[in-house]
């Protein structure tokens, strides 16, 4: 799992793949700044990620999380709710930013 910062460098990451935590739990437990007001519920938005590269490795959007989405004024096709994501092995190279909406 990689996340790119915001001047634009990689930080590669090794996420627990077998603790059924999602990637917004993950990137907290990181101390990313990551808001998920809403606890992961797919209500706030604020855990939105741009999905960099790797798309094709998650888990198919449920309709909260496409609802939720489309309410954000910002969003771009490959944004995701993190707290949607569940870490899995499947996601390695994955490579996501953090979507600021505030
Ligand atoms: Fe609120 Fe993901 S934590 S939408």
């Amino acid at each position: 799992l990689h996340i790119q910062n915001a001047d634009g460098s990689l930080t590669s990451l090794e996420a627990p793949v077998d603790m059924g935590l999602s990637l917004m739990e993950y990137l907290k437990a990181c101390e990313y700044d990551i808001l998920a007001t809403c606890g992961g519920m797919a209500l706030c938005a604020t855990c939105c990620v741009d999905v960099l590269e790797g798309e094709d490795k998650l888990n198919e959007m449920t309709d909260d999380e496409y609802a939720m989405l489309d309410t954000l004024p910002d969003v771009l096709p490959n944004s995701r709710l993190a707290c949607q994501l569940q870490l899995n092995p499947a996601m390695d190279g994955l490579v996501v930013k953090l979507h600021h909406t505030d």
